[in-house]
């Protein structure tokens, strides 16, 4: 695949040991990126550059209007030298999906898939050595021109970039249960993998972090009373021996990490629950002695267990 793409080398690689086994989430980026255009209705041929600062346009759609997007995965080492990307085509359908809500083009298969195996083997050399971490896998996408009119843009450039990462959580990970503002409603566009969610969501964290806890536990947008999902990562808990975790239905992301455990559990025959949970369920299970643990599930996050969780004015640990 490698010779089909392009390749522009770097003449002067940053990588050393330090770097690749022991920079923290997302800090370090690694020799070379992917990059492919889409303008006059067609994508054009994916390209493989050195990693570095693009151009912008000084009225970028994308700062107006949020036309942006992003995907996460992980490849990891192979004994032998290789590599091994995880579910590289899962992410590939999940990014063509946020592209068809959020009204942009979808990516071709041999760009997104075909063009990270070409990165990663150019980069192999990035992928960290230690263990629990990864090359994680940023694909991006957003409109290049400049635009004031609110409409979708119809030019937009995509990049793959790689960043040697260990996992975004150190150890357990405490979580306010939101009151003040939600993440998403029917309709919207929770399900979708677009920078807004996030932009929307950094307030909540902050005010969280001021309180002591590293995220939030998001709840519905019109009860809040059900649990959704945590800042960055689905969520799952263990209670009275199943595991059991908010079912996807438009407002929550539909994590891979999330589909990948849960397919597991199940080839294990073991018992899960995909349904509406309540945080009095949480708080009552683990008043009666039936919540035997959670966790959060995601790319970054892989599956970090959650510590403290605090509701109004009651707090359990977990
Ligand atoms: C991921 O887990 O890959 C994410 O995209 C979450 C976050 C770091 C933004």
């Amino acid at each position: 695949m490698l010779a089909t793409i392009p390749v522009t080398k770097t003449n002067a690689s940053r990588v050393t040991p330090e770097l690749r086994d022991n920079s923290p989430f997302g800090a370090v980026f690694s020799d070379h990126m992917l990059v492919a255009d889409f303008a006059n209705g067609k994508w054009g041929e994916p390209r493989i550059v050195p990693y570095g600062s693009q151009p912008m346009a000084a009225a970028p759609a994308v700062a107006h209007y949020g036309q942006g997007i992003f995907e996460g995965f992980k490849a990891f080492p192979r004994p032998n030298g290789g590599a091994v990307l995880f579910r590289p085509t899962a992410n590939h359908a999940r990014m063509n999906n946020t592209c068809k809500r959020m009204a942009m083009p979808e990516i071709p298969e041999s760009t997104f898939v075909g063009g990270t195996h070409a990165l990663v083997q150019l980069d192999r050399g990035w992928i960290p050595e230690k263990e629990n971490s990864a090359l994680y896998i940023r694909p991006v996408m957003s409109p290049t021109g400049d635009q004031l009119g609110v409409r979708p843009s119809e030019t937009f450039r995509f990049i793959i970039e790689t960043c040697p990462s260990a996992p975004y959580f150190s150890g357990s990970v405490d979580l306010l249960a939101e009151e003040t503002y939600v993440r998403a409603f029917p309709g919207a566009t929770g399900a979708a993998k677009c920078g807004g969610n996030y932009a929307g969501s950094m307030l909540a964290a902050l005010e969280a972090q001021k309180q002591g806890f590293h995220n939030v536990l998001w709840l519905d947008g019109i009860e809040r009373r059900y649990v959704e999902e945590a800042g960055l990562m689905n969520v799952a808990f263990v209670i009275g021996g199943a595991v059991v975790t908010p079912p996807l239905g438009g407002t929550i992301l539909p994590g891979i990490t999330r589909d990948s455990a849960l397919t597991l559990l199940r080839d294990l025959e073991l018992p899960v629950e995909e349904r509406r949970i309540t945080i009095d369920e949480v708080f009552e299970a683990h008043a009666t002695g039936t919540l035997q643990g959670a966790a959060g599930t995601g790319t970054a996050a892989v599956i970090a267990p959650l510590g403290r969780l605090r509701h109004k004015d009651r707090e359990i640990t977990i």
